[in-house]
């Protein structure tokens, strides 16, 4: 875990509380589910705790305080954390004072009924993790605390998160919080509250920080990064897009890759696409969701382009970087969905040709547009069949996509000796795919140069040149 600074803390720290080592602190254990925001916001969490005299514990059994920093985007991720839960009675039952805490897109969209429970002594949203060591001292065994107050302002801008990815190469950047579009079949919005993005300086700072403790990847978070948009509050010549903050990052230096997440369709523009190609330290990879090729479809879900739309965007991705990745994710059997809807889907794919992508069945969420206005009608075994339909296709694209780098040489980053064969180390390629190669003295957060000499659908086996 690398130094941790918070100079707007530092001074507060030092006079309440006296330096005191890690076995005698409270412990907190944290488990996060849900997407890399997630992630990160768990670093943050665990930043605002340790400040606040807790040090983290990998063990459930040694902590004081349990946390579960949750999701809400389909129901099976919600079922996970009930089961969780039980889990954690049982703590409970065993030790009698541990604090249990939902956090998190299930603590915001459930709110008080996760109190219903009788486990949870501890609710707090997204946008209120700056009061959780006051939270956590005012809980008595009557009084559980809740906070899932949504803020228009709060990005954390000023909290140096505390890096909990162990290989110390790779780090997430959180640009911007919430999301202003409502597509029709998600939760997002009402968990994570309005879109707002965060000041560029601490962005930057933060990727410099990382750089000088030896990380070498950083990768900039948002729910649609195409609309970051830094105004600056006294002149608006020098607001920030996107475009602007990718090269503002990629310039700290030409051995710090840089990557980002998620593009939306209807808003990359030529400017980010351009920017990528101007940097060789920005990754070639977009992670593009489309949900679905069918114009119909796509329309119900309120995702404001067409088939053709996104068809055109992959083709000037292409264009530009013939070299580029692409990831996305698709949803099956949303409301109304036709053999036809669904063949459109597969067409697309095949067009799109994509190196990988995240594929699930649609589950319907309570409060969303599509959960008032439209049925889900697309009965569950037609949802799987179809949802397997897509995997498999997937698959064999994923193959002949990797198949196509065989022979090819390229830089990947080391992230970590491989689980297989601990000779062996593992990276990506600037394109996001995963390589294995011999370690042959090369170390994590080395820069490799590899041969492909054969795959499988999800990796790159290769060799040192
Ligand atoms: N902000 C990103 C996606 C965030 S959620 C974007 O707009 O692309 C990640 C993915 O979960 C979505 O892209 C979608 O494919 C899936 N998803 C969201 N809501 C869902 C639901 N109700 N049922 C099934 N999948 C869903
Ligand atoms: Fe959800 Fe759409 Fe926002 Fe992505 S862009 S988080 S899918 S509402
Ligand atoms: Fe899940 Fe919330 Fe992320 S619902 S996908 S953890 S923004």
């Amino acid at each position: 875990m690398h130094l941790h600074i918070n100079p707007d803390n530092a001074g507060r720290t030092m006079k309440n509380i006296r330096p005191i080592s890690d076995e005698k602190r409270p412990k907190v254990y944290i488990e996060t589910y849900g997407c890399q925001m997630n992630v990160n916001d768990s670093e943050v969490i665990l930043s605002i705790l340790q400040d606040a005299g807790y040090a983290l514990t990998e063990s459930i059994s040694d902590a004081s305080v349990i946390l579960a920093n949750t999701c809400s985007i389909r129901d099976n991720a919600e079922q996970r954390i009930w089961g969780r839960i039980e889990q954690f009675r049982l703590q409970k039952e065993k030790r009698g004072n541990v604090i249990v805490g939902i956090v998190g897109c299930m603590a915001e969209r459930l709110k008080d009924k996760l109190l219903d429970s009788h486990v949870v002594d501890l609710v707090a949203g997204p946008d209120t993790y700056r009061t959780l060591p006051e939270l956590i001292r005012a809980i008595t065994p009557d009084s559980p605390q809740i906070n899932v107050r949504l803020s228009h302002e709060e990005t954390y801008a000023d909290i140096t998160p505390v890096r909990m990815d162990k290989n110390g190469v790779s780090a997430y950047i959180s640009i911007m919080r919430g999301c202003n579009n409502v597509c029709s079949y998600c939760i997002v919005p009402y968990t994570r509250g309005v879109e707002r993005s965060r000041d560029p300086q601490s962005i930057v700072r933060e990727a410099e920080e990382l750089f000088a403790n030896g990380y070498r990847e950083v990768n900039l978070l948002g729910q649609n990064v195409d609309s970051y948009l830094w105004k600056d509050p006294v002149t608006a010549d020098r607001d920030v897009n996107f475009a602007q903050l990718l090269e503002m990052v990629a310039k700290i230096s030409p051995d710090l890759r840089v990557r980002f997440s998620t593009s939306h369709p209807k808003d990359i523009s030529d400017e980010v696409i351009y920017t990528m190609a101007m940097y060789g330290n920005i990754c070639r990879h977009i992670h593009l969701p489309v949900q679905s090729g069918s114009n119909a479809m796509l329309e119900k879900m309120r995702r404001k382009y067409t088939r053709e739309w996104y068809l055109e965007r992959v083709r000037k991705i292409r264009s530009v970087m013939p070299d580029c990745g692409l990831t996305t994710d698709i949803i099956a059997g949303f409301c109304g969905e036709t053999q036809q809807d669904h063949l459109d889907t597969l067409s697309l794919m095949e067009e799109a040709a994509f190196d990988s992508a995240f594929m699930f069945q649609y589950s319907e969420r309570p409060g969303t547009l599509a959960a008032r206005k439209y049925p889900d009608d697309v009965p569950e075994a037609v949802k799987t069949a179809r949802l397997n339909e897509i995997i498999a296709l997937q698959n064999r694209l994923s193959r002949e996509s990797n198949e196509k780098e065989i022979g090819k040489t390229f830089r990947v980053l080391a992230e970590g000796i491989s689980k297989k064969n601990s000779g062996e180390l593992f990276g990506r390629t600037s394109s996001n795919k995963v390589c294995v190669f011999p370690a042959g003295g090369h170390k994590t957060g080395d820069y490799v140069e590899v041969e492909v000499l054969s795959c499988t659908s999800a990796t790159l086996i290769s060799k040192l040149v």
